[in-house]
């Protein structure tokens, strides 16, 4: 007699599934009319492996997060571990170990004076803390300032308060209604002294007019992720931060991305030499495990807050169900060893320098506009085609179809590797990136 066997699941028969219930992030459902949803069966190292069989080098880290490659083994040993011993207890009125340790490695790693760490789960809720934190500050010490500065061009997440202090049109502009009360100053338009000179006057002028009510400026140090990969100088960090000071505004460094060793230090502030009053971290934080942020301040914030219950309206309740996931702090314990034992800045200096070789060659193609390079970032700029082109789609295609997992940023192609990454995966990734914005001209 037959059995009934159930049909042997593919591609096509997850995606199926998928479909009728999953609505997915950043993405336009219809899209998936014509664009096919690849399932994943598993992952190990820099590589993602689908149903059918094929796989592809992870060449963004899975949205910027793995550090260490899929199916780490010590992070994996970590999780494990830490799973037979305790995998979540609230946060308020009890500790655990892991999230004592990792407070505790976190304040030694950051820069000096950020000496307080308050746990959340994701980046977004960590920059919606900062955020508060800053304004319930300066309204504990007497003082109303309703406003935020950010730069041009910056991204810090999609909740309602994240997204008001960023500047991505696309995600932002439909909750215009909704938002919080932000200014936006020009980012530098690029690494030289010149355009950092001109963003600095900008700056100068706004504070001069709004210094007074404004509670904190916000900044991707260094690089601007979602904005394309932007890169602007240290030196605009370090005057910025001078002339921020002197008005009493918070500086919050949203390291979301950029720390974690991306930009070729442990955090990007390093390179400004600059402590800020808030750094904000998380992806790159677990390895790429698991969700977790936390947000780093220095003790004069801390203490701001700190008085009798009875001062009503000067504690800072804000809480998530899973702050500070033991099972994720043990992923983030296991994650900071890697960098501790194995040198990885150093051996990442090697990866960068080649990466930098290759993308040189982009040069040559004749769409290509702009190239940019900081530690274990690059990203190739195309120039003239329109938003509604969507070249960056046909660039994913092409990828996907020969082995690789790129996804620009409107018309920024870029690389964002795990660290694990080795040279003949480097060449795989960059040499089909080439190929894939050469037959765009050819189109
Ligand atoms: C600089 C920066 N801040 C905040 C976020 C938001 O983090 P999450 O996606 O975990 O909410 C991101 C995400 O890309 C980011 O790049």
């Amino acid at each position: 007699m037959k059995k009934n066997r159930r049909k042997r699941d593919s591609n096509e028969t997850i995606a199926q599934r998928d479909l009728s219930v999953i609505w997915h992030p950043c993405t336009q459902m219809k899209d998936h009319e014509k664009l096919p949803m690849i399932a994943i069966k598993k992952a190990r190292g820099p590589y993602l492996y689908d149903f059918d069989g094929n796989r592809y080098i992870d060449a963004i880290s899975s949205w910027w997060v793995n550090l260490f490659g899929h199916a780490n083994e010590k992070i994996n040993k970590a999780v494990k571990s830490q799973l037979d011993r305790l995998e979540h207890v609230l946060l308020a009125g009890f500790t655990h170990e892991p999230a004592l340790r990792l407070a505790e490695k976190l304040v030694e790693l950051t820069p000096k004076g950020l000496e307080r760490v308050f746990f959340a789960d994701n980046g977004s809720s960590a920059v919606e803390v900062a955020l508060k934190m800053s304004y319930h500050y300066h309204r504990n010490l007497g003082k109303e300032r309703e406003l935020f500065l950010s730069l041009s061009n910056s991204y810090h997440g999609e909740t309602i308060g994240a997204l008001s202090v960023g500047d991505v049109g696309l995600y932002k502009e439909t909750y215009e209604p909704l938002l919080i009360k932000n200014i936006q100053t020009p980012v530098p338009e690029d690494e030289s002294q010149e355009a950092t000179k001109k963003a600095l006057y900008a700056l100068e002028k706004i504070l001069a007019r709004d210094g007074k009510r404004i509670s904190a400026m916000i900044v991707e140090p260094l690089v601007q992720g979602a904005g394309g990969m932007h890169i602007y100088s240290a030196d605009y960090l370090k005057e910025a931060r001078k002339m921020t000071e002197s008005y009493g505004i918070h500086l919050i460094a949203d390291e979301i991305m950029t720390g974690f060793g991306r930009t070729g230090t442990m955090f990007a502030c390093e390179q400004a030499d600059i402590v800020p009053d808030f750094m904000t971290l998380s992806k790159g934080l677990t390895g790429g495990y698991m969700p977790l942020s936390t947000v780093m301040m220095t003790e004069d914030i801390y203490s701001a807050f700190y008085c009798d219950y009875s001062q009503r309206g000067k504690s800072f309740l804000h809480s998530h169900s899973y702050t500070g996931n033991p099972l994720a702090c043990s992923a983030a314990l296991a994650t900071l060893e890697i960098f501790e034992k194995e040198n990885i800045l150093e051996k990442n200096r090697k990866k960068s320098a080649y990466i930098y070789e290759k993308l040189k060659k982009f040069r040559k193609l004749e769409n290509v506009e702009k190239i940019r390079n900081i530690g274990m970032i690059a990203a190739v700029e195309l120039s003239g085609y329109s938003a509604d082109k969507r070249v960056g789609l046909e660039v994913y295609k092409y990828a996907l179809r020969k082995g690789v997992l790129l996804r620009p940023l409107g018309n920024v192609i870029y690389f964002m590797p795990p660290y694990i990454i080795k040279r003949k995966e480097i060449d795989k990734m960059m040499d089909t990136a080439y190929r894939a914005i050469e037959r765009l001209t050819k189109k």
